[in-house]
């Protein structure tokens, strides 16, 4: 068989392994196939580190931790690695590379998009899922540390990270500031330019699932972004990419958007009581979908945005981002892409738009800022940790979501690194686990039986 052939059959493969449906025509199907091909194949970024350097960072590691490293195979290292920094296998395929970064025949890894958008659902690599371990600041510490130590060259990400904090509670990061301090150096038609250096408001984000993209007519949790392929190769705004490289590679991105509407959420495969969820999606009907939409056969997403002051949840985003630089954006090549029915951006938006639930049972932790641990904890306001950490793989199927322990604080004495940005601290600033107060409208049952609702989905 030809070996593209081959390689076509195994994309597929995956496709069919993560649980996605294939939408559309064949020809959306093969161009979903390129996109998933492209993001894992194909560097759009300038490399971060080597296979050599990522083969020697548990040298950088604690002590207990990197003495078990010592005492471990190649390939055990290699596993406590993967889990350290929230890195897994690509489902479907056996050539042990990451899903999260390109590496190429030389052994270089450079970052792709599944490094936010590509994690494990309880276990399950999936790409599309919010990747809810990704840990990229202790990571490039750690990689940094790796290059001093064994002489190599520095990267942008190395250098960025000693001046931006890239995520201080692993599974959100910083992305929002990449972007807009990126985009400070470029004209509307990506030029490069001087800017004088600014200070951005660094806050961190828990990323969106892809698997509701194909619904959503404008991205980002204040849905300002209309959805088109160019909107979506923001995240390449690296110096090294001159105005020249968008246009060349906008083709290609026709295909990673194609990929991305091609996605679908996993299905939840615990014990659902069917009559109880009928129950609950009553009350859903009446209580939740004049924001969320309805689904299945009747499904309608309403793309409806709540004023800041009536959603009550974290401020920090909306405000972080200024009319200014949305209406930069509004004026850039990214703005129009030329997709049918394009939208206008909307420059300064109110508040945040209630995102599609689809698959919501598999993208814990909840609200845009990541700081609500379970479903359970959503519809209880007045319940939800202050502090809390995720203490194994398993889903949480009382409350839908990460099996939690509580704390009284971060514990500061705590000597790795890794441990203490495992601790989601909801006082600190952007990390606020306040509003969305809607349930508190229904009881106990009435929740109970939202709750069993939302896991089929
Ligand atoms: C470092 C983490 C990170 C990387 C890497 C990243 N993203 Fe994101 N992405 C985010 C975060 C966080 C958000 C939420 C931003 C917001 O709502 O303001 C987001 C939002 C999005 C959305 C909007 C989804 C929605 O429904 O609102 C799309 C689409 C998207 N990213 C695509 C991409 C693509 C394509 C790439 C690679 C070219 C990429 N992202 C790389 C973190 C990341
Ligand atoms: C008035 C509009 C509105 C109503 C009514 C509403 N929501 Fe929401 N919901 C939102 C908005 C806006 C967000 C995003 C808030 C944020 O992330 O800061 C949200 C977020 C959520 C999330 C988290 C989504 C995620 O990906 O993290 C869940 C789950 C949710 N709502 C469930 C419900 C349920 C269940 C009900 C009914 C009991 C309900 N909502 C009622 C507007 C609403």
């Amino acid at each position: 068989m030809h070996l593209s052939i081959v390689r076509c059959l195994l994309v597929l493969s995956t496709f069919v392994a993560s649980g996605v449906v294939r939408a559309g025509d064949a020809a959306d199907a093969d161009a979903a196939a390129r996109g998933f091909h492209l993001l894992t194949e194909k560097p759009f970024l300038t490399s971060d580190f080597s296979q050599k350097v990522f083969d020697h960072v548990w040298m950088a590691w604690p002590k207990p931790l990197r003495r078990e490293a010592e005492k471990a195979s190649p390939e055990q290292r290699r596993q406590m690695a993967f889990d350290r920094y929230g890195l897994t296998t690509r489902p479907g395929d056996d050539s042990g590379k990451p899903l999260q970064y390109v590496v190429d025949a030389e052994g270089n890894w450079t970052m792709n998009c599944f490094a936010c958008h590509g994690g494990s659902v309880y276990g399950t690599p999936t790409p599309g899922a919010p990747n809810a371990r990704f840990a990229l600041q202790t990571l490039t510490e750690e990689i940094r540390a790796t290059k001093f130590r064994l002489g190599e060259p520095l990267s942008r990400m190395d250098v960025g990270a000693m001046v931006i904090p890239l995520g201080t509670t692993h599974g959100t990061t910083n992305a929002v500031v990449f972007g807009q301090g990126l985009m400070k150096q470029r004209d509307e038609n990506l030029n490069l330019i001087t800017s004088p250096p600014e200070s951005f408001v660094n806050h961190d984000m828990d990323a969106p699932p892809w698997w509701y993209f194909y619904k959503r007519p404008y991205i980002y949790i204040d849905g300002f972004a209309p959805k088109g392929h160019r909107a979506l190769m923001q995240f390449m705004l690296i110096p090294e990419n001159g105005p020249e490289f968008f246009r060349e590679h906008e083709d290609e991105f026709r295909d990673v958007y194609a990929y991305l509407s091609s996605l679908r959420p996993p299905k939840y495969e615990g014990i659902v009581d069917a009559e109880l969820a009928a129950s609950g999606r009553k009350i859903f009907e009446t209580s939740c979908a004049q924001c969320h939409g309805t689904y299945a056969a009747s499904a309608n997403y309403p793309n409806r945005r709540v004023p800041l002051d009536e959603i009550g949840t974290d401020p920090v985003r909306l405000n972080a981002l200024e009319i200014e630089g949305r209406r930069k954006y509004s004026r850039s090549w990214f703005a129009h892409a030329g997709e049918p029915g394009e939208q206008q951006t909307i420059v300064n938006p109110s508040g945040y738009v209630a995102p599609p639930l689809d698959g919501i049972w598999a993208s814990a932790p909840y609200l845009h800022n990541g700081s609500v641990p379970t479903l359970w904890h959503l519809l209880n306001p007045q319940r939800r940790p202050t502090v809390w950490r995720r203490i194994g793989e398993e889903i949480d199927d009382e409350r839908i979501g990460f099996q939690i322990e509580v704390a009284e604080k971060i514990p500061l004495t705590e000597p790795d690194v890794a441990v203490r940005r495992g601790y989601f601290d909801t006082r600190r600033f952007g990390k606020s686990n306040a509003g969305h107060d809607y349930p508190d409208a229904l009881n106990d049952a009435e929740k109970r039986a939202v709750l069993e609702y939302l896991k089929t989905l």
